[in-house]
């Protein structure tokens, strides 16, 4: 069951030009939630290979822009063709302010598909998604504006759940989502987190 489903996805991607099969996750929390609209201002935590810039770029046009943050280095030649998309080559532990990424304010919406280097013990990695969600948490008063959406992918584990619990006030709506694109092995949840109230 779980290679149908990568089977299907992963060709879907390859027949419609994504680089990853993640798109279909980010399409599906966008047409429920309806988080990108035109002209945002979007921050891509773990950006690579960039299906989700893919599917961000064109719909914040004309005014929008996407920034691409990832530990791998940048394929330039890959996104040279979408002008609204600049990359970093930085890790999110490392990054302070917005200014870090070229930027003065804060964005519309911050996405994070960020996933750890699974060292295949449940528990570490486990922690090593959890501090990766904690670092985002701990930036969104400098990254998301006002009324700003978080979409933020997370393994599950009661630690996590903790989390979540007490950052729920922090914003208007708090829904947790498990696309039908997820491998049926997989540990993975989204947080869709609209109108922060910073
Ligand atoms: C599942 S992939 C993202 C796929 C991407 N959303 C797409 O659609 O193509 C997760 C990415 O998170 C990145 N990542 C993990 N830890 C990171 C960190 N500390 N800082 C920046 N990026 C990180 C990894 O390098 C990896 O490329």
């Amino acid at each position: 069951m779980a290679f149908k489903v990568k089977d299907h996805y992963f060709k879907k991607a390859k027949q419609e030009n994504f680089v990853a099969r993640s798109i279909y996750k980010l399409e599906e929390i966008d047409k429920k939630f309806k988080i990108i609209s035109k002209n945002n201002k979007v921050v891509d935590l773990g950006y690579y290979p960039g299906s989700w810039l893919q599917y961000v770029a064109p719909r914040v046009l004309p005014e929008g822009k996407v920034v691409g943050i990832d530990i791998k280095p940048i394929n330039e030649k890959m996104f040279a063709k979408l002008k609204n998309v600049q990359l970093w080559q930085k890790d999110i532990m490392d990054v302070q302010s917005v200014a870090d990424l070229g930027e003065e304010e804060p964005f519309d919406i911050v996405l994070s598909d960020m996933a750890p280097n699974t060292s295949g013990v449940k528990s570490v990695d486990q922690l090593r998604s959890l501090s990766l969600v904690e670092m985002v948490f701990s930036l969104l008063p400098i990254f998301l504006k006002k009324n700003g959406h978080l979409v933020i992918k997370v393994f599950e584990s009661n630690e996590a759940q903790v989390f979540l619990k007490e950052q729920k006030k922090r914003f208007k709506e708090f829904h947790y989502l498990r696309p039908k694109s997820t491998r049926s092995t997989s540990k993975e949840f989204f947080l869709v987190a609209k109108g922060f109230l910073a």
